[in-house]
């Protein structure tokens, strides 16, 4: 039988992208872009700067909920909401915790936060799904693995045309780009197929420099 956290279609130890919804001081709602994984079955870790108001309300609080979307407008508003025309998104209570949710969310997971980790400036916070979600009907959590393998494989398709152009300055460039995308789909999702597919277009490109 699927856990409902399988069901949402995540794998573990990929950097996924969500929105988490916190609760301020005042009891207002918070809304702003982390990133999560899961590590098992049970457990969500984030990742928050200490100086973030998120943080801060998961320490005070010690629960959140993770909104799954899939619309990038949404992470850029939640990350600056003064330079957003107006506000796309709203609150609805939660199910199982104080904290509310985002209205609209592809599927959320209300989670309470089992410990907490300071390291540096950057914290590792664990999390304890309570309550987990699938509002449409096949929810997709972005991660920045996938853009990634989308312009790295852009970028390979166009340096086969500078190479036949004889440009090998331009080609050169593009597999710098290529070797950048691959540093960070080696960070967020390592070991995964979108690894393994980026490990196979800087071996093409290179193949392709090579000849000449
Ligand atoms: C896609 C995306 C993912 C992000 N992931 C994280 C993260 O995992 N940890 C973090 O501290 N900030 C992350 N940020 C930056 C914070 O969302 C941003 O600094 C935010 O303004 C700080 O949150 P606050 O409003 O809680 O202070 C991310 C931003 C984006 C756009």
């Amino acid at each position: 039988m699927k856990t409902t956290l399988e069901a949402l279609g995540l794998k573990p130890m990929i950097i996924y992208e969500s929105i988490i919804s916190t609760l301020k001081p005042d009891k207002t709602p918070h809304a702003a872009p982390i990133g999560f994984t899961l590590l098992d079955d049970q457990t969500i870790r984030l990742r928050p700067y200490k100086k973030t108001i998120t943080y801060k309300n998961l320490k005070r609080n010690m629960q959140g909920v993770i909104n799954i979307v899939s619309d990038a407008y949404l992470f850029f508003e939640t990350t600056f909401p003064k330079h957003a025309s107006e506000k796309s998104y709203s609150f609805e209570p939660a199910v199982k915790i104080l904290t509310p949710r985002l209205a609209g969310a592809d599927a959320y997971i209300e989670f309470e936060v089992s410990s907490i980790k300071e390291i540096n400036e950057l914290c590792e916070v664990y999390c304890l799904p309570v309550n987990t979600v699938v509002g449409c009907l096949r929810p997709r959590a972005i991660t920045r693995a996938e853009t990634a393998l989308l312009e790295a494989t852009i970028h390979t398709t166009r340096i086969k045309v500078f190479v036949k152009m004889g440009d090998i300055q331009k080609a050169k460039e593009l597999l710098q780009r290529i070797l950048y995308y691959k540093a960070l789909v080696d960070r967020v999702a390592p070991e995964s197929r979108y690894a393994s597919a980026l490990d196979k277009l800087v071996k093409y490109s290179e193949e392709l420099l090579n000849r000449y």
